[in-house]
């Protein structure tokens, strides 16, 4: 399966791929009947589209890259793209929000990133974690947000509308909107149009 991946991949961006691949995609995608994908929407081949238990949709022009994994409950909105071997992972039902990834319109998640909806519980000390289950928080990115590669953006924080997220940040806490903020835990180093100063104080 992954060679005719490839070669139908081969030499095509998928950003503006039409044709086989993209066609291809799109039917690998949809047959899970709780996923729901635009039309206009590209879904690579190479990509894992699998709500287990959740719901997934993906909306007008969104994009979906190689190796990019969208799993569980997650809902991605219009003219949005998810690069290469990201990794987004909803928890829950499709009637149940707690572990929801709701990604919005106009957003660019690059390659290498991982939003996960959910910890491992670890507070039982006579149990393995492996065994405690997970706690569900959901993730959200507002409209118009650019996370850079590499960036990890932990259970329950909300990226606020306008957000840029520096490449290899550990988001562990909200951001809010029209800022920019790096580093591992992120820190807001500055406003989109104004300058704060360089250690976000
Ligand atoms: C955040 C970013 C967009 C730069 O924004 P900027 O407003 O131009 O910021 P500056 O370059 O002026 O940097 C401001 C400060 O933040 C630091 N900084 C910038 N990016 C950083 C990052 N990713 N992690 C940690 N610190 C970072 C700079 O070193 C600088 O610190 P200093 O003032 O102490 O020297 C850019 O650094 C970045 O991370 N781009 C993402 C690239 C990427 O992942 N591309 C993938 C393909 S889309």
């Amino acid at each position: 399966m992954s060679v005719l991946v490839n070669l139908l991949s081969r030499g095509s961006n998928l950003a503006s791929a039409h044709g086989f691949a993209a066609w291809l995609g799109r039917r690998l995608a949809l047959r899970n009947p709780r996923v729901t994908i635009a039309p206009d929407a590209v879904i690579s081949p190479g990509a894992l589209i699998s709500p287990r238990n959740g719901a997934i949709e993906i909306g007008s022009q969104s994009v979906i890259s190689h190796g990019a994994i969208i799993a569980g409950n997650v809902r991605i909105g219009n003219d949005s793209s998810v690069q290469n071997y990201t990794l987004v992972v909803g928890y829950g039902a499709p009637d149940n929000p707690a572990g929801l990834v709701q990604i919005g319109n106009d957003v660019r998640i690059a390659a290498h990133c991982m939003l996960i909806a959910g910890n491992h519980r670890f507070s039982d000390t006579t149990k393995p974690i492996c065994e405690q289950g997970i706690e569900p928080k959901p993730i959200v990115i507002g409209d118009d947000v650019w996370i850079g590669g590499n960036v990890n953006i932990i259970a329950g924080v909300t990226i606020g509308a306008g957000c840029v997220i520096g490449a290899g940040s550990v988001v562990t806490h909200d951001i809010a909107p029209m800022s920019v903020a790096v580093g591992s835990p992120a820190r807001v180093i500055k406003k989109r149009g104004e300058r704060i100063d360089s250690h976000g104080e």
